[in-house]
C-alpha cells in the first residue's frame, strides 16, 4: 500500500500541497505582522511567541506555519479527547496538559479542524484562566458547516461550508491519511 493508492479513496482533493503551501505562508506573514505591531518582536527581552499545538491533527500544520514564521517560537502540545456517548454534549476532557505554565505569555493555540467548536472553546476557557498576556486561535479548516456553538477564531485558513469528511494534512480517519500532503474528501465507503 502507497499514499498514492489513497488517491483512489478520495471523492475529490479539495486543497492540494501547492495551495495549502501558499495559504499557509499567507498565514504566517499575516501572524508575523500581528505579533510584531503589538510589540513582541521589538522587544528584546519578550518571552518568544508560544505556539501551542492541539494533538495529534495539528502537528503537521503547526510545524510548516512555524517554519513559515519571522520571529521566534517556542513549542508546547495539548491532547484533549471528546467524551462519548451518555455525556454531555460537547464535553471535553485533558488528555496531555501543557508543560509549563503560561502565565504572561504570548500564546498561539493552533488546531487543523475546528469543527462543533466545543474543544477550542473549552481550551481558551482553561487558558484564559491561567492568565497569558495574550491568546489568539489559528486554524487551518474552519467548518463552519457543522459550528454547534460560538467559536472565537482569530486566524482560518480554509472556510468549509459543506459538511464533508476530509482527511490528510493531519487529519485522519481511525488514524490514517494524516501523511497525505493535500486535504481530500474521504468516500463514503471508506469510513465506518
Ligand atoms: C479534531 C480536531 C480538533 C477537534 C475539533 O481532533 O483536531 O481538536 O476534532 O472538533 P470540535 O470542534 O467538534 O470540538 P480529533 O478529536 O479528531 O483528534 P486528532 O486531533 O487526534 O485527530
Amino acid at each position: 500500500m502507497s499514499l498514492l493508492q489513497f488517491e483512489d479513496r478520495m471523492s475529490k482533493i479539495l486543497f492540494t500541497e501547492a495551495v495549502i503551501e501558499q495559504r499557509v505562508k499567507e498565514m504566517a506573514a499575516q501572524i508575523t505582522t500581528d505579533y510584531a505591531q503589538n510589540g513582541l518582536a521589538k522587544d528584546p527581552k519578550a518571552r518568544p511567541l508560544l505556539l501551542v499545538g492541539v494533538l495529534r491533527g495539528a502537528l503537521v500544520f503547526m510545524t510548516d506555519l512555524a517554519r513559515r514564521f519571522h520571529v521566534p517560537v517556542e513549542y508546547d502540545l495539548i491532547s484533549v479527547s471528546s467524551y462519548g456517548n451518555g455525556t454531555a454534549p460537547g464535553a471535553v476532557r485533558l488528555v496531555k496538559d501543557l508543560e509549563k505554565p503560561i502565565e504572561g505569555r504570548d500564546v498561539l493555540l493552533i488546531e487543523d479542524i475546528i469543527d462543533t467548536g466545543y474543544t477550542i472553546e473549552y481550551l481558551r476557557r482553561s487558558f484564559a484562566a491561567r492568565k497569558p498576556a495574550s491568546l489568539h486561535v489559528c486554524t487551518l479548516v474552519d467548518k463552519v458547516a457543522r459550528r454547534e456553538i460560538p467559536a472565537n477564531i482569530d486566524y482560518a485558513g480554509f472556510a468549509l461550508e459543506e459538511d464533508e469528511f476530509i482527511v490528510g494534512y493531519g487529519m485522519d480517519y481511525a488514524e490514517l491519511y494524516r501523511n497525505l500532503p493535500y486535504i481530500g474528501v474521504l468516500k463514503p465507503e471508506y469510513i465506518g
